[in-house]
C-alpha cells in the first residue's frame, strides 16, 4: 500500500491507497494556527508530527494493508519557514503562508535586480525568502543559528527519513529557486541573505527522496524499505490528485483561499500578472495559478456576522441566477495576491441601500469571489495558458448557485468530480507510488470521473462582463481611501 499525507493549514489528512491506486482508508487530525499579532500566522511543527503519529496509529488499526506499506508522499501547505539549528531542532514556530509580517522585506526583495527573472514570480509577503529576511532583522539571535530552512512538507520528509530533502514544486514558492532551471539559485540565495548549505537537497516530487527511518518502520510495523517521495506543495499535489499534469488541464479550488490552476508543458513566467509560476511535482512540467486569499473565507466571515451557516446563506438564494445587483463586495479581507499583490488592501461593500437585505449581501459576496476568480482567469490567459474547462473542488463547490455564477462569469464549463478521493492526499499517495515503483506519473495520475458539468449561462454573460468591469474599477477607488 501507499500512504499520502496532506499537511493542511487546519489539519492533517492521511490516506492509504492500494497498488491499483484505489483509496483504502483515510483519517484526519486537527491542529490550530496561532495569530500572536495582527497579520501573523504560526504553527508548531511538533503539532504536525503529533498529528501524523496519531493518524498513522489509527490507520494501522483500521487498515490491515498498512503493514504492506511501500511508499509515502507528503504534500504540505506551501511557503512556511521551519527553522532548524545544527542538531535539527526547531528554533521557533513555523511562519505560515498566510502570514504577512514580511511585506516590507518582500517589496524590497521584489525590487532587487534579477529576483523576478530568476524566481519567475513576484516576491509575495507570504513567500519564504522575505520571512527569513524578517527574522534576520527582528530575531537576529535566531537567524544566526539557522542551519536549515525547511518547508512544512520537507519538515515531515525530515521526520520520516532523517534527511533534508524538498521537492521542486514546493521549493518554487520560496523565491530562492531558479524555477526555470529547477535548482537553488546562488543569486537568489545571496539576495535573500541565505547560504546554499542552509537549503535542503531538491528532487522531483515523484522521485524518491529517501527511505523511512528504521525506528519508525519498526514502530509502525512495516518493512525496512519504504520509499519516501520528494512530495509536493499542496496545490501541485491536488493537481496530481485530479490528473492535471498537461497543458489545458486545471482546477478551480474554493477553499479558504481560492486557487485557479493550469498545468503547463513549458515554463512561461509572467510575474507582472501576479500569477504564480511554479514547478510541477513531476519532471519537465510546470503549473501556473492565480491565488485569491479569501474565497470561502469571505462567505465564512458573512456567516459569522449574520449567525447563519454558509449553506443557509447560499441556500436562501435559490437555484436561479440573479442578475448582477447594485451591491458589490471586494473580497480582500486578508489582502490579495492575484491580481493586485496588495497585502494592505481590505474588503468592502459598496452600493448598500436601505432596502439591502441579507440575501443581497450573500449574493454580493459570492459575486465578489467569482469576479476575483475571473481576475485570476484573465491573468492566466495573459500568460498563454489555455483553459477550456476546470474541475471545481474545495468546500465552496457544494453551492450550485456559486458554481453556476462562476461558470457564467468565467465563460467556461465547470466539471464536478464523482465521489471518492481526488485531493492533495491522493496526489501525495500517487507520488509515493511513483517514487516506490518507478511507474511513470502519467500512468497513475488520472482524472476522476465527472459526475456533472455546470455550463455557463450564455444569455447572461454580457451583463456579468459589465459587472466585472465595474468590480475592476472599484479596487483603485477603494484603495485610494484606505
Ligand atoms: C499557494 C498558497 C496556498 C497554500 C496553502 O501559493 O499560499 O495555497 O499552499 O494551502
Amino acid at each position: 500500500s501507499f500512504l499520502g499525507i496532506d499537511l493542511g493549514t487546519s489539519g492533517l489528512r492521511a490516506l492509504l491507497m492500494d497498488a491499483d491506486g484505489a483509496p483504502i482508508g483515510a483519517v484526519e487530525r486537527h491542529y490550530s494556527v496561532s495569530n500572536p499579532k495582527g497579520g501573523w500566522s504560526e504553527q508548531n511543527p511538533a503539532d504536525w508530527v503529533a498529528a501524523l503519529d496519531g493518524a498513522v496509529d489509527e490507520l494501522r488499526k483500521t487498515c490491515p494493508a498498512f503493514a504492506n506499506l511501500r511508499g509515502i508522499g507528503v504534500a504540505g501547505h506551501m511557503h512556511g519557514a521551519t527553522l532548524l539549528d545544527e542538531t535539527g531542532a526547531v528554533l521557533r514556530p513555523c511562519i505560515l503562508w498566510n502570514d504577512t509580517r514580511a511585506h516590507v522585506e518582500a517589496a524590497a526583495l521584489d525590487h532587487t535586480d534579477q529576483v523576478r527573472e530568476l524566481s519567475g514570480n513576484i516576491v509575495f509577503p507570504g513567500f519564504t525568502a522575505p520571512k527569513l529576511d524578517w527574522v534576520r532583522k527582528h530575531e537576529p539571535e535566531i537567524y544566526a543559528r539557522v542551519a536549515k530552512v525547511l518547508l512544512p512538507a520537507a519538515y515531515l520528509n525530515y521526520y520520516l527519513t532523517g534527511d533534508y530533502v524538498s521537492d521542486m514544486s514546493d521549493a518554487a514558492g520560496t523565491s530562492w529557486l531558479d524555477v526555470g532551471a529547477r535548482d537553488w539559485s546562488p543569486t537568489l540565495l545571496a539576495a535573500g541573505h541565505m547560504r546554499a548549505d542552509q537549503m535542503p537537497r531538491v528532487v522531483e516530487g515523484s522521485d524518491k527522496a529517501g527511505t523511512l527511518r528504521g525506528d519508525l518502520a519498526a514502530k509502525w510495523g512495516v518493512g525496512a524499505d519504504v520509499a519516501v517521495a520528494g512530495g509536493a506543495g499542496d496545490n501541485a499535489a491536488a493537481a496530481c490528485g485530479i490528473g492535471a499534469l498537461q497543458e489545458g488541464q486545471g482546477f478551480v479550488s474554493l477553499g479558504t483561499s481560492g486557487v485557479m490552476l493550469a498545468a503547463r508543458d513549458g515554463y512561461a513566467p509572467a510575474p507582472e500578472t501576479a500569477v504564480h509560476t511554479f514547478c510541477h511535482a513531476v519532471p519537465g512540467r510546470w503549473y501556473q495559478m492565480g491565488v485569491m486569499l479569501s474565497a470561502t473565507d469571505s462567505l465564512n466571515w458573512l456567516s459569522r456576522i449574520t449567525g447563519q451557516k454558509p449553506a443557509e446563506l447560499t441556500g436562501a438564494l435559490g437555484a436561479t441566477l440573479r442578475d448582477p445587483g447594485r451591491v458589490r463586495f471586494l473580497p480582500y479581507l486578508s489582502g490579495e495576491r492575484t491580481p493586485h499583490n496588495d497585502a494592505m488592501i481590505r474588503g468592502s461593500f459598496t452600493g448598500l441601500g436601505s432596502d439591502t437585505g441579507r440575501d443581497e449581501l450573500t449574493a454580493a459576496v459570492l459575486e465578489g469571489v467569482a469576479f476575483g476568480l475571473r481576475d485570476s482567469f484573465d491573468a492566466l490567459s495573459a500568460t498563454g495558458a489555455q483553459i477550456d474547462s476546470l474541475m471545481a473542488i474545495g468546500g465552496g463547490a457544494a453551492s450550485r448557485y456559486w458554481l453556476r455564477l462562476i461558470a457564467t462569469i468565467l465563460g467556461v464549463p465547470l466539471t464536478l468530480p464523482g465521489g471518492g478521493e481526488f485531493g492533495a492526499a491522493l496526489g501525495a499517495a500517487r507520488l509515493g507510488l511513483t517514487a516506490a515503483t518507478g511507474v511513470a506519473p502519467d500512468e497513475v495520475m488520472h482524472a476522476p470521473s465527472v459526475k456533472e458539468t455546470i455550463e455557463p449561462d450564455a444569455a447572461a454573460q454580457a451583463q456579468w462582463a459589465e459587472a466585472h468591469a465595474a468590480f475592476r474599477a472599484a479596487y483603485p477607488a477603494i484603495r485610494s481611501v484606505q
